[in-house]
């Protein structure tokens, strides 16, 4: 099978093409770099018996000639393509919009053109301000107002689902809306705001960890690897076409336990401080208090949902930044 990831330098995608490229597919990447690197996918050029298979264009999505060629060559599209981080977003707000609302838009389009399958990679952060636990994938999104621009990420990436459902509803393209809950992993970079990463290499280097708000938010971790399962299955699944599915871990924790869990497996001895989200982010930022996926939807229609528990997760990111990085 031939196999297009967009945005597959970057961290979930750099994962998938080692799956797909293990099972001897042929991988497509295209990734204009802007979060993702080229070390991400090094060892997998670097490896003779994979490297024939893989083909890396650096560029963007929203170049439509490219995006035709892609498209029209392999047999399934995996869309991961997108601005991404509270921080990144902030700092980007347009081309950030730009990206998610238009690239989307884009890839469907062509998709639509070729008659592929392809699955979009959205985000849990669609649910908005919820309380209650689990999220389930009819649940309503509540946003605060596009002042605040911390929503204008959640609020990019529900017009992708709608336009993701409506080019199936009207058009028949086989499309698939996988809603990613957090997800971690080694090659997850810390720069644009991701907790994790941003925790345990502040631990490891001695440095005081910083949690915002007041660290009762809580949140649930996926393991990438449980996410690539997901992903593999998913786009095989004729049921799946045309609906939206929840990929998540189900383990919650808070944020300032995850903290201090996160010190306990460095062996650290950092400091943990707490700095009011207006002090963090001074403009722009709300949270969402809890974010726990329901999978049901995910084991009913593929037989699998993640299965990492949360320590085994942590242990592997620890271990992963204590050998130095990627790959
Ligand atoms: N990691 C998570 O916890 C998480 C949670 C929810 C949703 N997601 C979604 O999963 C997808 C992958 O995220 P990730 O965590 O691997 O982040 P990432 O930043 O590592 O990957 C995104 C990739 O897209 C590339 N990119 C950005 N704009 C592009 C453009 N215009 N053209 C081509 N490439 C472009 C970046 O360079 C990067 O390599 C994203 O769509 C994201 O919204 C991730």
């Amino acid at each position: 099978m031939r196999v297009l990831i967009t945005g597959g330098a970057g961290f979930i995608g750099s994962h998938l093409a080692e799956e797909y490229l293990e099972h001897g597919d042929e991988v497509y990447l295209i990734d204009d770099l802007s979060t993702g690197s080229l070390e991400n996918i090094r060892h997998l050029q670097q490896n003779e018996n994979l490297s024939g298979r893989l083909f890396v264009t650096v560029d963007t999505v929203l170049n439509r000639e490219k995006m035709i060629e892609l498209v029209g060559t392999c047999d399934v599209v995996f869309h991961l393509a997108a601005a991404v981080g509270v921080r990144f977003i902030l700092d980007n707000p347009l081309d950030s919009i730009i990206t998610n609302v238009r690239g989307t838009e884009m890839v469907l389009e062509v998709c639509h053109l070729f008659k592929k399958r392809v699955l979009i990679a959205s985000t849990s952060e669609v649910y908005g301000k919820h309380m209650h636990a689990p999220l389930v994938e009819t649940d309503n999104c509540i946003y605060g107002p596009s002042s605040k621009f911390r929503w204008s990420y959640a609020a990019a990436k529900l017009i992708d689902e709608f336009t993701a459902l409506a080019y199936h509803r009207t058009k028949g393209l086989p499309v698939i809306v996988c809603r990613l809950f957090n997800t971690v992993g080694p090659r997850q970079s810390g720069e644009y705001g991701m907790v994790l990463p941003r925790f345990v290499q502040k631990a490891l280097a001695g440095e005081a960890i910083t949690v915002y708000g007041d660290g009762t938010q809580t949140r649930t971790f996926t393991h990438v690897r449980d996410v690539v399962a997901a992903f593999t299955r998913l786009i095989l699944t004729q049921e799946a076409y045309g609906e939206v599915v929840n990929v998540g871990g189900v383990e919650e924790i808070s944020i300032l336990r995850l903290a201090e869990k996160i010190r306990e497996k460095s062996g650290s001895a950092s400091p943990i401080h707490i700095i009011p989200y207006d002090q963090a982010y001074p403009r722009d930022f709300e949270d969402m208090q809890r974010r726990v996926p329901s999978v049901d939807k995910l084991r009913q229609l593929t037989g699998f949902a993640p299965t990492m528990c949360l320590d085994g997760i942590l242990d592997d990111v620890v271990d992963h930044f204590r050998k130095g990085g990627p790959p």
